[in-house]
Formats: structure tokens, C-alpha cells, sequence
């Protein structure tokens, strides 16, 4: 296509359809990347990077981000700059039976949401924390941590001023607001993990962490490193939820899919690099080795260890925390804006509601949802639905990321590989810039990301359900 032509398209497409579209390429890379770029980047990728033998973890993740991450992501944006719908309607524009695939996408961020801004208002809490406690409160080896979240009223009121901010930015997306805080957030959200991985860098024992994060020991690789890398690339790019589509359909037809695809993901995998550069050497400062720190991964390496690490800093220790958690604020914060457009997209497309509607029943929902979830840490915390020691937020976590999503993806592989087939949406990706290795996709979308999705989403339940341990 020439420019013209190309022009021409844009210019109908956005007559035709009357929604959200973003300025420009850089709003629609700024965007995607702070979707994914999240809690996933700084808080569950270095618990498994330090669980899997630090570097071995960064090459396979960094593979799998460059070859299958990227795959999808580039099928989920084209998909949705093709038809300019969320992802029902995205789905349903190729005929009504294929509306099954766009509805359990969809099901997917109605899930994640609630329980994302109820870790988001830990995130809050923890910054605020930093001011109003002292660094010292909080080292104290999760007493703070756990008396926090099993609080009937604080716990609540943190959750619901990260959902107000986040609902806030959303209700103004037509003004710009996204954009204008992604435009704000992301620079700031680089800026500060340098700061904090040169300074982490500097501690005494950090160069032990740096050493087991960047070294590889190849003994260390393992089917379970291999699985949890490949979950960890669904949860952290954002794929098989219907964001990517709904991001998609808002992207002009003269900007480029592939390229902003590569930078999306170069920013992602970026951060998620830097998130442990901060937290395996500190993990290893706190705690001294490997072993420890591999014993203690989950969600205690972010709210019970590195405070603990960052107190020992004297009197910079309040700085530090506080920055830290205005990172992983920020990180937290772009990621849920673009849960709950994706949220209010699919209402308005679906439902045919105007937007104002479809943002007041998602405030409610997301209220009544994460109010329920948040009292699975107190007022409710007798049930125990995976088992001893679980959480309503947990089982939330194992429905969407676990089994939702990887059925979710392998669908829309088998949809666009063998049924509306590549070529459909290669065509859309070739309208705004040259598309180099269409034939490595192809083979990606139709056999390699199929089989493993398959494997992920096999070994996952197998993990839940004792038959396989990760
Ligand atoms: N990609 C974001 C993150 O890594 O935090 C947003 C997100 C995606 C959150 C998927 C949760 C999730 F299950």
C-alpha cells in the first residue's frame, strides 16, 4: 500500500468507528508496554528468577519473550487493529461462534482485576508507609505485613484509593488521560529502577547476587524452569485477556505493528531485567545465599524481605523504600488502567452501553469483587479454596492465569492458524510497515506456541493439584 492509500484507510476506519484512538505509535507503545510492564516485572519474575537459578531464568525468559511473547502479542494487537473492536466483537466479526473465544477472554481481566488492585493497595500502603512509620516498622519479618492485610478496615481503604486513581484516569481516557499518564509514568518508572539498581549494586554482598543473577549455571536448567518462564510470559505480557486486542483496536493504520510490537516487548523484558537486579542481590544481602532466597520466593521477597533490606541502609533507607514502592506503584498502576479500559471497552462495544455507563457498573463490580476478595485475608479468611493456606485471591490468580489463559491463547492460535488462517491478519500487519519474518510466524502461531501453551497449561493444573512440583 502506498502513503495514500494507507492514509485513506486510516482516515474511514476512524469515522467508522467513533472511539478512543491513540495520538500517535509512541502512545500506543507506551500503553502496551504499561500494561505489561507491572507487578509481574517487579515482583514475580525476580521471585522466580531467584528461584530458577537467577541468569539460566533470564535467557529463557528473554527467548521465549523475543519468540513467543512477542508472536501473540503481535497476533492480539493485529487482530484488534483489523476488526477495531474489544475482543468479543473481535472475535464475533469472523461469525457468532466464534464469540466463545472473545467471551472467555473477556472473562479473563473481570477476574484479574479486583484481586490486581487489592495487591495494588498493599503497594500503597507500603509507600506510604515509608513516610508516616519509618523504615524500621516495617523490617520487622512480616508481622507488619501480615497485621496489614488482615486489617478489616485499612486493608480496604488502600485498595480502594489504588482503584481510585486507577478509575479516575480511565473516566478521562477521551481527554488524553491514559496517554498523559502513561507519558508520565513510564519515564519515571525507568528512571527510578536505574537509580535503585546502582544503588542496590553498591551494597556490601551484593556483588554475590549480581554474580548468581548474571552468571549462568546451565546444570541449573529444568522442565520447571522452562514452565514457569512460559507462565510467566502470559502473566507479564498481557496476552490472552482481550488488552492487547482492545489496545490494538485503538492504534491508527499508518503506525507500525511489528516494530511497536519489538518495543513493547525490548521495555518489558527491560524492566523485568532491572526488577531483579533489584531484588536478587538484595534478596542475597537479607539473606546470604542461594538456598534462602530460593526457599523464600512468593510475594514475602517484596513486602517482608527488601524491607528488611532496605532498612539496613541507614538513614537513606526511607528514600529508598519510599522510591521503590512508587515504582512498583507506578508499574502496578499502568497495568490496571489498562485492565479496566479493557473492562469498559467490553461493555461499551458489546452491550452497545455508552461509556459512561459501562464505567459506573465497572466501579461497582470492581468494589463489590474486590471487597469480597480482600476479606478472603480477613473477614473470610476460614475458607481455604486451593487448600491449606490459600487465599480467595489465590484461587482468583488459578482460575484466570492458570486455566483461563492458556485456553484462551491456544483457541486464538487454532483460530487464526487454521481457521480465519495467518494471512488475514498478515495483510492488516503489512498495511503499516514491511513484515520480515511473516513465514517464522506463521510457524509460531500454527505449531510452536500451540504446543506450549498446551504444556503450560497441563503442567500448571498438574502443579495445583500435587501431581508436579514448580
Ligand atoms: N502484565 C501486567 C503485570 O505483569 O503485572 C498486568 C497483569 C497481567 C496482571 C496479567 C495480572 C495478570 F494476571
Amino acid at each position: 500500500m502506498d502513503d495514500k492509500q494507507i492514509n485513506q484507510t486510516a482516515e474511514s476506519f476512524e469515522k467508522k468507528t467513533n472511539r478512543i484512538s491513540w495520538s500517535g505509535k509512541l502512545a500506543f507503545v507506551l500503553a502496551s508496554a504499561g500494561s505489561a510492564i507491572g507487578l509481574g516485572n517487579l515482583w514475580r519474575f525476580p521471585y522466580l528468577a531467584a528461584k530458577y537459578g537467577g541468569s539460566c531464568f533470564l535467557i529463557v525468559y528473554i527467548i521465549l519473550g523475543f519468540t513467543f511473547g512477542i508472536s501473540l502479542l503481535l497476533l492480539e494487537t493485529a487482530l484488534g487493529r483489523k476488526t477495531g473492536m474489544s475482543v468479543i466483537e473481535a472475535f464475533q466479526h469472523y461469525g457468532k461462534k466464534y464469540k466463545i473465544i472473545g467471551i472467555l477472554g473477556s472473562i479473563v481481566p473481570f477476574i484479574i482485576t479486583p484481586y490486581y488492585c487489592v495487591i495494588g493497595g498493599w503497594v500503597v500502603k507500603y509507600m506510604f508507609s515509608y513516610v508516616t512509620d519509618g523504615s524500621a516498622a516495617l523490617a520487622d519479618g512480616g508481622g507488619y505485613f501480615t497485621s496489614f492485610i488482615t486489617s478489616p478496615d485499612f486493608s480496604f481503604v488502600f485498595m480502594g484509593i489504588f482503584m481510585l486513581v486507577t478509575v479516575l484516569i480511565v473516566a478521562f481516557a477521551k481527554n488524553g488521560a491514559i496517554e498523559k499518564a502513561n507519558f508520565i509514568m513510564l519515564p519515571a518508572l525507568f528512571v527510578m529502577a536505574i537509580a535503585i539498581t546502582i544503588y542496590i549494586a553498591m551494597q556490601p554482598g551484593a556483588a554475590d547476587g549480581i554474580a548468581y543473577y548474571l552468571i549462568p549455571d546451565f546444570s541449573r536448567l529444568s522442565p520447571e524452569l522452562f514452565i514457569s518462564a512460559l507462565g510467566q510470559i502470559f502473566f507479564s505480557f498481557s496476552l490472552a485477556m482481550g488488552i492487547m486486542v482492545t489496545y490494538g483496536s485503538y492504534l491508527n493504520k499508518k503506525d507500525s505493528l511489528t516494530t511497536s510490537c519489538a518495543q513493547v516487548t525490548g521495555c518489558n523484558i527491560l524492566i523485568a531485567i532491572l526488577g531483579g537486579f533489584i531484588v536478587v542481590p538484595s534478596a542475597f544481602v537479607a539473606m546470604g545465599g542461594a538456598e534462602a532466597v530460593m526457599a523464600k520466593g512468593g510475594p514475602s521477597l517484596m513486602f517482608v524481605t527488601l524491607p528488611t533490606v532496605f532498612d539496613s541502609m541507614g538513614a537513606v533507607a526511607p528514600v529508598i523504600g519510599f522510591v521503590f514502592f512508587l515504582l512498583v506503584l507506578f508499574a502496578a498502576l499502568t497495568s490496571s488502567i489498562s485492565l479496566v479500559e479493557t473492562l469498559v471497552s467490553i461493555l461499551e462495544d458489546t452491550l452497545k452501553w455508552e461509556r459512561k455507563r459501562s464505567m459506573i457498573v465497572v466501579i461497582i463490580y470492581l468494589f463489590v469483587v474486590g471487597t469480597f476478595v480482600n476479606s478472603g485475608y480477613n473477614f473470610l479468611s476460614f475458607i481455604a479454596p486451593l487448600g491449606e493456606g490459600s487465599s480467595l485471591l489465590d484461587l482468583f490468580d488459578f482460575v484466570s492465569n492458570t486455566v483461563l489463559m492458556p485456553i484462551v491463547a491456544l483457541l486464538t492460535c487454532i483460530f487464526v492458524g487454521y481457521i480465519i488462517k495467518p494471512k488475514e491478519l498478515i495483510d492488516e500487519i503489512k498495511i503499516s510497515s514491511p513484515f520480515k519474518l511473516e513465514k517464522a510466524w506463521v510457524v509460531m502461531i500454527k505449531f510452536v506456541c500451540p504446543v506450549l501453551v498446551v504444556i503450560t497449561l497441563v503442567a500448571y493444573v498438574a502443579a495445583q493439584f500435587g501431581f508436579f512440583s514448580m
